[in-house]
């Protein structure tokens, strides 16, 4: 299964077109999270999931954390936000470093920046902006998806105005593409 993450609100917004453009031509199953609907809260800095195994908060991110491990390969997704990515997906950008620590507990003698648990893992990386500051919203994302050793086989960042994505052919088959090469990472 492959799992998109979409850090957009707008449902039908150009980031999530562009995610499920991925996702379609990757083929096979496929699930989309809305970040707006996942209920994450604030990454609180306390590291107590370095020392308990987890985050001990609560709420839409407990049950995310085990569908990140289980899948396949995932596609980020952001719009560009002032240049960065948007809130929902920094939340959920931080709140994903106890995933190193999961399951680990204090017992462990672990390195200091936990286990990988992503590591090798193929993702794709899109993002959508208006105008200008996509280079930086898609190095945010790389490095993130570096830091968890994640196999990056692409990323796009789509410029297109206020208008639909979709209206696009370019940019809609530059999303294909990034799917087929998802989905041949997949089969090595
Ligand atoms: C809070 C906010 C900040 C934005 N900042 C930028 C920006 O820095 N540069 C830009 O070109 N567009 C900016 N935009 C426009 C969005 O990046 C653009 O409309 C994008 O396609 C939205 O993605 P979505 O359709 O998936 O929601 C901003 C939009 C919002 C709401």
């Amino acid at each position: 299964m492959i799992l998109g993450i979409c850090g957009s609100g707008r449902k039908e917004g150009n980031t999530g077109a562009l995610i499920e453009a991925v996702l379609a031509a990757a083929g096979g199953p496929a699930e989309m999270v809305w970040l707006i609907d996942a209920n994450i809260g604030y990454c609180t800095g306390c590291m107590r999931c370095a020392f308990e195994g987890g985050c001990w908060q609560q709420d839409g991110m407990s049950a995310l954390y085990p569908r990140l491990i289980d899948a396949e390969a995932i596609v980020y997704g952001s719009p560009c936000y002032y240049g960065n990515v948007s809130g929902l997906f920094k939340s959920f950008m931080d709140r994903s470093i106890a995933l190193g620590y999961m399951g680990i507990g204090k017992e462990a003698e672990i390195a200091m920046h936990g286990r990988k648990p992503l590591a090798g893992k193929p993702a794709a990386i899109v993002g959508a902006v208006a105008g200008h500051g996509i280079d930086a919203v898609l190095k945010v994302m790389e490095d993130y998806a570096g830091y968890a050793e994640m196999n990056i086989v692409g990323k796009l960042g789509a410029a297109a105005g206020m208008d639909d994505v979709r209206d696009k052919p370019d940019i809609m088959a530059a999303a294909r593409d990034l799917g087929v090469k998802l989905a041949r990472a997949l089969k090595q």
